[in-house]
């Protein structure tokens, strides 16, 4: 199956177009069915995104009291500490936004990681309910990918086994070399639309590796959704390999 790409000029470009994706899934969600969940991610990609959707003409258009934000994975740091995921959106769009206050869910850092990572499945029971032992559906989760291949905090090599019934992993690694939680593949997969961003050189031959050569090995190209939809949103420059001969 083709992986669904769209290249666009530059990273200013990228953020426009996934947080018009922002918009447009929240709008479908809460018409649908009266609420929009989302989970976000960490690292520099996605915050000029997250910044737009704080104001005009993309504030206005989201359904903020029937939106829902999660996290795809956390560093286990103080929120206000740099490398805080929760911490960088909450200064970058979330603060500005009064009415999302409690559904907002940040991953609990201040609790010892396991003791977190079960925290976090109760909370989205809470909110999801979903039926029996199955999974949330997210209406969308929005990733990243390493130079490594890496997505969310899901790292080559590491907790390549998901305990069953489990929704969120403990796991060390990453830059900062830090504890964090992450969503389990099981869990994302089952999302009604995925949206990787990625932006920059640096990442042109690791997105040759899982588009073009298909290495499934990478954490990242294990995320292909069951039922859902999968878009990866990517600039001209990380897209520059993907033509490559070999
Ligand atoms: C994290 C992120 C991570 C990120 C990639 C890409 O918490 O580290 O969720 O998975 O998406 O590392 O990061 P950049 O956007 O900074 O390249």
């Amino acid at each position: 199956m083709e992986t669904p790409i769209v290249i666009v000029k530059n990273p200013g470009r990228l953020a426009r177009m996934g947080a018009e994706i922002f918009c447009q899934a929240a709008s479908a969600s809460v018409q649908l069915k009266g609420r929009f969940a989302v989970a976000l991610s960490g690292g520099s990609t996605p915050r000029e995104m997250h910044r737009l959707l704080a104001d005009p003409p993309y504030a206005d258009r989201i359904p903020w009291q029937q939106t829902h934000v999660f996290w795809a994975d956390e560093r286990m740091v103080p929120v206000n500490d740099p490398a805080s995921n929760y911490g960088a959106a909450r200064r970058d769009f979330l603060a500005k936004i009064p009415t999302l206050s409690d559904r907002v869910h940040p991953m609990p850092v201040h609790l010892p990681p396991a003791e977190g990572a079960g925290a976090y499945q109760r909370e989205m029971e809470r909110v999801f309910k979903p039926a029996g032992n199955r999974y949330p559906v997210f209406d969308l989760i929005l990733l990243g990918v390493g130079t490594d291949g890496h997505t969310a905090s899901l790292f080559p090599g590491k907790n390549t086994r998901e305990t069953k019934g489990r929704w969120v992993q403990v796991v060390k690694g990453g830059n900062p070399k830090v504890l964090r939680l992450s969503l389990t593949y099981s869990l994302m997969n089952r999302a009604r639309q995925i949206v990787f961003l990625v932006c920059g050189r640096e990442k042109a031959s690791i997105v040759r590796e899982i588009i073009v050569e298909r290495n499934s090995s990478l954490p990242a190209a294990k995320i292909r959704p069951l039922n859902g939809q999968i878009t990866w949103l990517i600039d001209s420059a990380a897209a520059a390999r993907l033509q490559d001969e070999s």
